[in-house]
């Protein structure tokens, strides 16, 4: 079985294009595949600087990553931050990588740009390489992960390189693979933009915790067009598209087949609210129940990272071994 991984930053609430474009995919992957799956509080610190908000989002992340059914017997979960394998190597991968590779990832420029006049940390400098450690440490083959991605998956594989080459074989070269058959979902608001957590109107985003009649607020509010033909076309009708998308993602058929039993916004709409309602009912039901048994939740993390550690350490060690660090005695 190929060992995937990949990771999810706790910056706030997850929506359904997070659900549809990739949680989906790591729950119904899981079973195929040896499942690595962390929550990096770590690096959402590179843009977090309020007290108690990181935890808060960590826990809410992992009863969501459990509650769209991530089953803790066959994926693993666990938070970056309770493996110190993880800032332990990111350190070694600081150092076999160079600045200049650092300062070509255009995540680092739009995000710095992005803050304009905020604080620009160091560590969002050198994410990917605590990036890098977190693939790694696991030995993954593949790394499931939005196209934005690729070129930390890339650097990644670049540094395990350098790293074999001067101190012998330690790391396996990850694979970036895009997840087949992610549904990509867009602004209800702005069709042509991804629906994100920096979009401007919330709106346009559906969060996985929100009620139904927000839900069905939301949809029945969406930018469509002035024409009424319903049929699936991205670049002329976005925001029809976006809901023929969503809608045959949550019923498992293509959209141009869903376009097919549509003559007229309204009901597309509607059908398309009440199918991520129906879709969201027993994710929000088995979240509660999660978040009100704290005890529950904590057990299924330290299961997670216990089995996270007991890979990492393995990991760091022969990376340790191989740069020939004095052990302690
Ligand atoms: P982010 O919220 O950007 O940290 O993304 C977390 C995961 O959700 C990544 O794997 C993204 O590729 C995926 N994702 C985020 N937004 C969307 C979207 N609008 N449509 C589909 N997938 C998305
Ligand atoms: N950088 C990724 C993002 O912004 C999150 C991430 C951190 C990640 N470490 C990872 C993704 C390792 C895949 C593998 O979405």
């Amino acid at each position: 079985m190929p060992r995937v991984l990949s990771c999810i930053q706790p910056t706030g609430n997850v929506h359904l294009g997070n659900y549809l474009g990739a949680l989906r995919n790591w729950v119904a992957g899981q079973h195929e595949c040896d499942a690595f799956h962390g929550i990096v509080d770590l690096h959402a610190l590179t843009v977090t600087d309020s007290p108690g908000v990181l935890g808060r989002n960590t826990l809410e992340l992992a009863a969501t990553l459990f509650a769209v059914g991530l089953d803790p017997d066959a994926a693993t979960v666990f938070v970056q931050s309770h493996v110190p394998e993880h800032p332990q190597l990111g350190w070694i991968m600081e150092c076999t990588v160079s600045y200049g590779e650092l300062s070509r990832m255009t995540q680092f420029k739009d995000k710095a740009a992005k803050r304009e006049a905020d604080f620009v940390s160091a560590g969002l400098f050198t994410y990917p390489a605590l990036q890098a450690a977190d693939i790694l440490l696991y030995d993954a083959d593949e790394v499931p992960v939005g196209e934005d991605q690729r070129q930390h998956i890339e650097i990644t594989r670049d540094i395990a390189e350098r790293f074999n080459h001067r101190f012998g074989p330690t790391f396996t070269l990850p694979k970036v693979v895009t997840p087949k058959a992610g549904a990509k979902v867009t602004d209800l608001q702005d069709p042509t933009s991804k629906m994100s957590k920096s979009s401007s109107s919330e709106a346009g985003i559906v969060y996985l915790d929100d009620d139904p009649a927000a839900i069905m607020k939301k949809f029945k509010r969406a930018v469509t067009d002035s024409e009424s033909e319903v049929r699936f076309d991205r670049a002329t009708k976005p925001g029809v598209s976006n809901l023929l998308e969503i809608l045959a993602a949550c019923t498992g058929r293509t959209p141009d087949a869903v376009a097919a039993d549509y003559s007229q916004y309204g009901p597309l709409k509607n059908d398309t609210g009440e199918a991520v309602v129906s879709v969201l009912a027993p994710i929000q039901e088995r979240y509660r129940e999660l978040l009100s048994d704290r005890a529950e939740l904590a057990r299924l993390l330290r299961v997670g990272a216990d089995k996270a550690r007991a890979v990492a350490s393995r990991t760091l060690e022969r990376a340790y071994t191989n740069i020939g660090i004095l052990p302690p005695t």
